[in-house]
């Protein structure tokens, strides 16, 4: 039978990515889509999904207990991915407080919500999972070596990745002491289509095509676990398709990239499909070395092997495959970027890197 999903910010990158891959298959999922469109939602990033018996979009903010009450009111919600948050590191340091309250207050009511609604349902049956989306960043820093486990122990160093440990906890907390079916799936950086352009890769996509100077913070030697989005979101359908009640997935590219390499990797692609800066240099010379960022984590690297093991999930784009791709989508929807760098986004940008 047909199961209705509730994906919370499912018009933000990951969310928009993942409302694409499960809309292809009507058959089995239903799509109530709820975000509050911050400056990250953008309703193109799902125009091509129409309402209907199968999609519903709803405007609205996870923190709005009354309103999520009355959607599953209304609704026979059988799963929740939640997504919703607010994502970027960098804004978590000048502005912690909506981290706070979206992140952690508004997960709260979602879990208040299914604990309502699932633990007093009579049952009958029906099989529901909480499954929350959530980031590598809870466990902190790595030095040279060594990966990031399920059982490594949380040590969030940014606002932004204490607000989702947090969230992580609290999930947690909702299985271990009510029985609320819940999935908690942490995963590494991501990239692909739909990025808002303040994310390492969009940004200097962004740059690099105008000829702008290409912000890499401190010696441009942190190192992330890279990961295309369209893996990151099969992963999340086989934790809700397969995955166990009150279990944790660690989900990664195994893509260890230094920042610098990253960006040298974009410059060089976007010489190559649209030839050099107007003065014939490579777009590697806008490579501009800024202040590096408060609390800058060193290094991210994502043991894997237990969804590969238990779910049997693996990453097929690799990253030679996958930032080949994003470049294409990026070129192919300039004014997608377009609309947002010149909206309210400017005003974040001057400030940022001025
Ligand atoms: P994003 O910032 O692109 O999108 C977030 C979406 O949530 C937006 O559409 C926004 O409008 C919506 N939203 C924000 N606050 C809301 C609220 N109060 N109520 C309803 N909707 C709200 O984020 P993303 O990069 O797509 O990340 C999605 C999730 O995945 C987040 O939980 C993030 O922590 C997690 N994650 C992201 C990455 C990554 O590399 N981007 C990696 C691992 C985990
Ligand atoms: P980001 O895309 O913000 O993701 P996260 O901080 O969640 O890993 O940044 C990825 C890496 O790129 C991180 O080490 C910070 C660095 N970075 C820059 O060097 N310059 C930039 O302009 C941005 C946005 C990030």
């Amino acid at each position: 039978m047909k199961k209705t999903v509730l994906v919370t910010g499912g018009a933000g990158f990951i969310g928009a990515n993942f409302v694409h891959l499960l809309a292809k298959k009507e058959d089995e999922w239903r799509i109530i889509n709820i975000d509050k469109l911050t400056y990250a939602g953008n309703l193109k990033n799902i125009s091509g999904i129409a309402e209907g018996k199968n999609y519903r979009f709803v405007k609205g903010d996870i923190c709005d207990a009354e309103m999520i009450d009355k959607l599953f009111a209304e609704e026979r919600i059988d799963m929740v991915v939640h997504f919703a948050a607010e994502s970027h590191v960098d804004r978590s340091i000048v502005g912690p407080a909506a981290f706070i309250q979206t992140n952690i207050i508004g997960t709260f009511t979602l879990l208040e919500a299914a604990r309502k609604n699932w633990l007093a349902d009579d049952g009958q049956g029906r099989e529901c999972c909480f499954l929350h989306v959530s980031t590598d960043e809870v466990y902190g820093s790595l030095g040279d070596t060594g990966f990031f486990t399920e059982q490594t122990a949380y040590d969030p160093r940014s606002p932004y990745s204490s607000s989702k440990a947090s969230s992580d906890h609290l999930a947690s907390a909702y299985f271990h002491t009510y029985g609320l079916p819940v999935r908690i799936t942490n995963c590494s950086n991501n990239y692909g289509p739909y990025q808002f352009p303040e994310k390492l890769i969009p940004l200097i996509f962004n740059n690099a095509l105008s000829g702008r100077p290409l912000p890499v913070y401190g010696d441009g030697r942190n190192v992330r676990d890279w990961l295309y989005v369209e893996d990151h979101c099969q992963a999340i359908e086989q934790v809700l398709r397969k995955g166990v009640n009150g279990e944790k997935y660690n989900i990664g590219g195994n893509n260890e990239k230094q920042n610098i390499d990253v960006v040298h990797t974009v410059c060089d692609l976007l010489d190559e499909k649209i030839g050099p800066l107007a003065d014939g240099s490579p777009r590697r010379t806008l490579v501009t070395h800024v202040k590096d960022r408060l609390g800058h984590d060193r290094r991210y690297a994502i043991d894997a092997a237990k969804i590969g093991r238990q779910l049997g999930w693996q990453p097929e784009v690799s990253f030679e495959q996958g930032i080949d791709r994003t470049i294409d989508w990026y070129l192919a929807n300039r004014q997608w970027v377009d609309e947002i760098v010149s909206g309210e986004y400017q005003h974040y940008y001057q400030k940022m890197y001025a």
